[in-house]
């Protein structure tokens, strides 16, 4: 039986979000319907209702998620009702090219529901990243569900689903980040933050921590930072090199996702480090370099993609490692929200002390 639950919709481009009722359909084949009990507050999320990532609205929002699954579809076996799960916004396919070459994240076959949710009046949404959890339940694909220890709080693993995955996951898959190895982060929002808890997790050395906002700075070092550098005040590529023997940090993350701060990353780094891009930039946004010295520089210039995570590896061995105490995903939640407080949120989120508001049921 189709069922009626609320739900936060973006009704069209830079329109207020309103909470209404939709209809989630039975889970199709390979589908399940997921009972959320966290969802967080994404830039994403205010990116999608600003317009001008695609424009199919109305919109359901939300993709930072936790719940339990409620139902599943014909041919579903790798999760089944009862089960705690973090959805992620792209399941694999594990045939393609990508896939193929041990490179999932980069798959271009992704799945999410085919099945639509709607309003009460038949309209089609269309779910911001194909998960649309600003909502007492949604329909996804059964891939979408990756299922972790139930003792976790449900506001903290839902973050894994997004930003604070984006983040670690720029550290320890895509910068490879060692034990030893200096780490400078550019950009210390939530997710410059989970790059700096992901890079302590592996084991750094030096942490730096690059910001324009001295509050942000502070916050960083409670999640691991040993060095803090406002860029305001001094040249962030000189003070990453002094702090680093002269030689520039073994792994610089870009988390802003602007030019000027990827000139500073690339230049901050070691001959031979690695520069991670986890910002992200807007198609404007262009950058020039002396070619001679992308030649005289050796190393690697990545972009990280979702963290480069694996949610059936990374999701699982995240919570656990919160669970242990060695990861503090709670310092990311800075307050918990109800479904009709998600417009306020977006107000928030550039108010240098929210980190993540999260929905909960
Ligand atoms: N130099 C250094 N830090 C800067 C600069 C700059 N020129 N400009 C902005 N910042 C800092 C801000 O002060 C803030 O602390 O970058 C941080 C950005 O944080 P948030 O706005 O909270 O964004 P966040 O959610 O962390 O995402 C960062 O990653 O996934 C992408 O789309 C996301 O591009 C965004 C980036
Ligand atoms: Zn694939
Ligand atoms: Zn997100």
């Amino acid at each position: 039986m189709p069922q009626q639950v609320q739900a936060v919709i973006a009704p069209g481009k830079n329109e207020p979000v309103r909470v209404e009722t939709i209809v989630i359909p039975d889970p199709g084949p390979g589908e399940a319907v997921v009972k959320i009990q966290a969802c967080g507050v994404c830039h994403t999320d205010l990116h999608y209702k600003q317009g001008g990532i695609n424009d199919e609205f109305p919109f359901l929002l939300g993709h930072e998620a936790a719940g339990v699954v409620e139902s599943v579809g014909e041919g579903v076996t790798d999760v089944a009702p009862g089960d705690f799960v973090i959805l992620n916004w792209r399941a694999v396919c594990g045939q393609c090219r990508a896939c193929l070459r041990g490179r999932p994240w980069y798959c271009f076959d992704t799945h999410n529901a085919q099945q639509k949710m709607t309003l009460l009046d038949g309209t089609e949404l269309s779910p911001a990243l194909g998960i649309g959890a600003f909502a007492e339940k949604t329909l996804v694909a059964s891939g979408q569900c990756t299922k972790v220890d139930p003792e976790v709080a449900p506001e903290v693993a839902g973050l894994l689903g997004c930003g604070v995955m984006a983040g670690i996951g720029a550290a320890i898959n895509t910068g490879q980040v060692g034990r030893g190895d200096s780490v400078a982060v550019i950009g210390c929002g939530g997710v410059g933050d989970a790059a700096i808890a992901g890079s302590r997790l592996a084991g750094a050395a030096k942490i730096i921590a690059v910001d324009i906002d001295d509050r942000k700075l502070e916050t960083a070092r409670t999640m691991g930072a040993t060095h803090t550098v406002n860029s305001r005040t001094s040249d962030p590529v000189e003070a990453i090199r002094a702090l680093t023997d002269g030689n520039g940090a073994d792994v610089v993350i870009e988390a802003v996702g602007r030019p000027e701060t990827y000139e500073q990353a690339f230049y901050a780094r070691d001959l031979a480090g690695t520069v991670v891009l986890v910002g992200v930039p807007t198609p404007d946004m262009k950058l020039e370099l002396p070619l001679l010295d992308v030649f005289g520089r050796g190393g690697s210039l990545k972009s990280s993609w979702y963290g480069d995570c694996l949610p059936s590896r990374d999701f699982p061995m995240l919570v656990d490692l919160h669970q242990q105490g060695r990861l503090d995903l709670a310092a990311f939640v800075t307050e918990t929200i109800g479904l009709g407080d998600v417009e306020q949120a977006f107000t928030k989120m550039h108010d240098g002390n929210v980190l993540r508001s999260v929905v909960v049921f």
